[in-house]
């Protein structure tokens, strides 16, 4: 009977624990943000990691390839995020302008096609090697995480907290995608 409660008060210390860390994990972000600095974000990134609950990420998953994406600034204060990807053997690119909002780090995008409009922030980054960012839909059901890398490799411990945002946030574990690198439009400088 004493183990047995040992047991539950283990347990429940380690449920606390993990609370602890999210709870870290979020005041960590914050203070990351508040002095985010948009001009060392800027320059080439990869999309080393996706998750998103929509029913298209869904069906395009498997599918997918790392897409490289040039962050710049733009003429109002916002970001010009210019994406290559490869399509039907071809490379495509895609530029995103990002207006600011009134946090630093958070953006909005207004889809041109769709007219929705997203809230895209950084959640966390170091600049030279990886940022968190979160996507949301403001007038439209829409949600997902990105995981930006300076290099296309990553390192395990940045897939696992990639992985743990992703939970944090929601997502399930078949949503998370880690898109295999191609030969085609990566080049890691311009
Ligand atoms: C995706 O998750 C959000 C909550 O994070 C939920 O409101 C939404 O309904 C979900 N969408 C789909 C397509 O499952
Ligand atoms: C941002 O992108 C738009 C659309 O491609 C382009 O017209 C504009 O000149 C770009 N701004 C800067 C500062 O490069």
């Amino acid at each position: 009977m004493a183990s047995l409660r040992s047991l539950w008060t283990g347990l429940v210390l380690l449920g606390m624990l993990g609370m602890l860390g999210v709870l870290q994990t979020a005041a960590q972000a914050q203070i990351l943000l508040s002095d985010f600095q948009q001009e060392k974000f800027m320059g080439r990134w990869f999309s080393a990691g996706l998750a998103s609950n929509s029913s298209w990420f869904r069906e395009k998953k498997a599918s997918m390839s790392m897409c490289s994406t040039v962050v710049a600034p733009s003429a109002d204060g916002g970001l010009n995020l210019t994406s290559t990807f490869l399509r039907k053997d071809q490379c495509e690119t895609w530029t995103m302008q990002l207006q600011p909002s009134e946090n630093p780090g958070s953006y909005s995008y207004q889809s041109p096609r769709w007219g929705h409009t997203s809230l895209i922030s950084v959640v966390e980054v170091n600049y030279d090697e990886y940022a968190l960012l979160d996507t949301k839909g403001i007038d439209h059901d829409f949600h997902m995480a990105t995981l930006y890398s300076r290099t296309q490799t990553l390192r395990a411990e940045l897939k696992e907290k990639f992985s743990t945002f992703c939970k944090v946030q929601g997502f399930t574990e078949d949503t998370i995608v880690f898109p295999p690198q191609t030969d085609k439009c990566l080049k890691e400088k311009e």
